[in-house]
């Protein structure tokens, strides 16, 4: 038996059921769901991805448009855009990829989208929706994570300690927030920690979210515990490029019970549940099902 989670191929099954609940939507309210993707510059990995969420937008019958500004564009060009999106009733989802060139202040930008059309999950309001446990569209890299956590565990993590290696906004955070919702007892462990393998290796549920490559090993994982990889580090390895986790994965899956490998975990996840948010978002803009 594998302790490998596909995610692949749990974002592929959840892309088909969405595909049919997008149909009945798009059905009752006349019109279909539309998600608008903007790109600021020519970063390639955020070429990459964008293009992956405008395919598998349209593949489950989302309407998906995508803006381009150039590297050199100004936070006010960004801002007039978002507004431009916010005021369009036919655009029901919209996320502004990052990182967003220097001259531009994320904060600033995130801010600015509508909190109902914000299906990262990045605003404040939705942030802070997410911290009480109100209804709110939840940020898509940790919502993925907990379905392909359940997906290994069964759907009652509670009691479990959870450990979420990492801080950020986009990640560790939320992450963190989720899996307190899930009745986790939760420990977030950072660059400033104090020793932070062995709070690892009490882990029953270990996030790695800190785009360090292989940093974790076999001597931070307790046996049998459920680990979840969100780092994607290019690295160069015999003269080749090369994708990684934060997860030495060869020696990890001798000892976790449960592990996403990278490529091919939570990286299709994080796309299938921008989908989800954008038929969310769908539902109540337009007041149906
Ligand atoms: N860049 C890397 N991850 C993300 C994400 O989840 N959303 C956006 N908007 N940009 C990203």
């Amino acid at each position: 038996m594998s302790n490998k989670i596909d995610g692949s191929a749990y974002a592929s099954n959840l892309r088909k059921k969405l595909a049919v609940d997008v149909a009945i939507a798009t059905e009752q309210a006349g019109k279909a769901p539309g998600l608008t993707v903007v790109l600021v510059g020519e970063d390639p990995a955020s070429q990459v991805y964008v293009r992956r969420k405008g395919e598998q937008a349209t593949e489950v019958g989302i309407i998906s448009n995508e803006h381009r500004l150039p590297e050199t564009a100004s936070q006010e060009e960004l801002l007039a855009l978002v507004e431009q999106l916010n005021n369009d009733p036919e655009v029901h989802g919209i996320l502004v990829q990052l990182p967003l060139p220097k001259q531009i202040d994320e904060k600033t930008v995130l801010t600015a989208i509508l909190p109902e059309k914000d299906v990262d999950g990045f605003h404040p309001v939705n942030v802070g929706r997410l911290s009480i446990g109100d209804e709110s569209l939840l940020p898509c890299t940790p919502h993925g994570s907990v379905h392909l956590i359940k997906s290994a565990l069964g759907d009652n993590l509670s009691g479990l300690n959870a450990v979420v290696v990492g801080r950020s906004n986009i990640v560790g955070k939320p992450m963190a927030a989720l899996l307190l919702q899930e009745s986790c007892t939760v420990t977030i462990v950072h660059s400033r920690t104090k020793n932070i393998e062995a709070i690892c290796a009490q882990a029953d549920i270990l996030v790695a979210a800190v785009g360090r490559p292989e940093m974790i090993n076999a001597d931070w994982i307790k046996p049998g515990a459920c680990v979840i990889d969100v780092g994607i580090n290019r690295i160069q390895r015999d003269g080749k490029n090369k994708l990684v986790g934060d997860v030495d994965y060869a020696s990890a899956f001798e000892k976790a019970g449960a592990i996403t490998p990278v490529p091919g975990g939570v990286g299709p996840m994080t796309i299938a549940m921008l989908l989800v948010n954008t038929l969310t978002a769908f539902k109540r803009l337009e007041k149906i099902g």
